[in-house]
């Protein structure tokens, strides 16, 4: 009984309701009904029950059909590592970062707070950012886990296009310590000069291959201006604070360290009307301390609602 109360109080001190999947690990914030915003936090988890089997760092490369196969066997020749390489280390502090989004795009947007979902299993046990077989290497109760995430993504688009008469904007939060910079990744590559940020000019023509291609529809703007114009994303930002972020009208393409193009939740869910999205690839420094993380969901929060008045067609 009085755990009861409890819960009924956390619930209506926060405003909003929490949904643990029926593994207990992944969380779904329900969003306001008027939201139209989608925010994802799929490699900050941490927890490691001995009840999930370990993912191994890489697959096993068949040269037959060229390909990568991530099944039950740990190989460990020199060409699946190099060839089927996978990643089992976390991303610090991101769910953090995308929860104080989300409460930074609810003060902005009048209450509506945007739909959280987090992921709490340990990358190491599931990878939610990779197609399937990738992401569970095979184990039943991994691919439990993935498919709560999804669903959970789905049911947030469904909920946020209200039928179809709302665009949504998606937001998959990462974290990375191979830029000095943050990177917006729009499923664009750096220095490809025929479809990527070396080209003088973005094409709309290649609109369709971003994750802004509905943005592109619905905004009339171009994707150049979306992608580094002064009204970009990363232009945003950079206008009203110290953040550095790639690309922006500054920093048209990455000069140096790696580069985060967007990965496969970006690709399923951002590349088809009622969605266009992006995702944020914070570097160390926003993500440090929680004032830095405050900081800039902040500014990214104000960025984010000028997309939503300006071009998003809901406003
Ligand atoms: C897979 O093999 C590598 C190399 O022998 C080893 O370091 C790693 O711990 C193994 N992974 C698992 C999950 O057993
Ligand atoms: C590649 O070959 C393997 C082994 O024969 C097979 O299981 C797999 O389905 C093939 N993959 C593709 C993409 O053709
Ligand atoms: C593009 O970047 C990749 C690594 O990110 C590098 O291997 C390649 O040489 C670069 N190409 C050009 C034209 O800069
Ligand atoms: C991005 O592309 C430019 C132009 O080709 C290249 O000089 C730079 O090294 C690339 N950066 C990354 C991070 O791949
Ligand atoms: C944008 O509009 C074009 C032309 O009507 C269409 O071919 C394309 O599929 C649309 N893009 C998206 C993401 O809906
Ligand atoms: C973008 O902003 C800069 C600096 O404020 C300005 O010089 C430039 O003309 C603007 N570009 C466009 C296309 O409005
Ligand atoms: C995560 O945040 C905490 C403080 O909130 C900090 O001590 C830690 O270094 C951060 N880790 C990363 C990788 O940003
Ligand atoms: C810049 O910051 C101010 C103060 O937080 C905010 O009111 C404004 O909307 C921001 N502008 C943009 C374009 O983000």
């Amino acid at each position: 009984m009085h755990l009861l109360l409890i819960l009924v109080f956390v619930l209506s001190v926060q405003g909003y309701e929490t949904q643990l999947s029926a593994s207990g690990m992944v969380r779904y914030e329900v969003g306001h009904v008027d939201s139209d915003v989608v925010i994802t936090a799929g490699h900050s988890g941490y927890k490691k029950p001995a009840e999930y089997g370990e993912r191994y760092e890489n697959g096993c490369y068949i040269s037959a059909n060229d390909t990568c196969a991530y099944n039950s066997i740990n190989c460990t020749d020199t060409t699946s590592k190099d060839k089927c390489g996978t990643r089992v280390i976390a991303d610090v502090n991101t769910s953090s970062l995308a929860k104080l989004l989300a409460h930074r795009i609810k003060l902005r947007m009048n209450g509506v707070r945007p739909h959280v979902i987090i992921c709490d299993l340990h990358r190491s046990r599931v990878d939610v950012n990779r197609e399937v077989n990738e992401a569970t290497f095979g184990m039943r109760n991994a691919k439990i886990v993935y498919d709560e995430y999804h669903n959970f993504i789905n049911t947030a688009i469904v909920s946020s296009s209200n039928g179809g008469s709302r665009n949504v904007f998606y937001i998959d939060i990462h974290g990375q310590a191979g830029n000095t910079k943050t990177v917006i990744g729009n499923l664009i590559k750096n220095n490809s000069s025929s479809s990527g940020l070396a080209q003088l000019t973005l094409s709309n023509d290649q609109a369709s291959q971003t994750s802004l291609g509905h943005l592109v529809n619905v905004s009339g703007k171009s994707l150049e201006e979306l992608v580094r114009g002064n009204y970009s994303i990363g232009g945003l930002i950079e206008k009203n604070s110290s953040f550095g972020v790639v690309p922006s009208p500054e920093n048209r393409m990455s000069s140096t360290g790696t580069w985060y193009r967007g990965g496969y939740s970006l690709r399923e869910y951002s590349m088809a009307a009622p969605v266009f999205g992006m995702q944020v690839e914070a570097n160390h420094h926003v993500r440090s301390s929680l004032p830095n993380r405050k900081n800039f969901a902040s500014t990214l929060a104000n960025a984010v609602r000028c997309w939503l008045k300006e071009f998003s067609g809901n406003y």
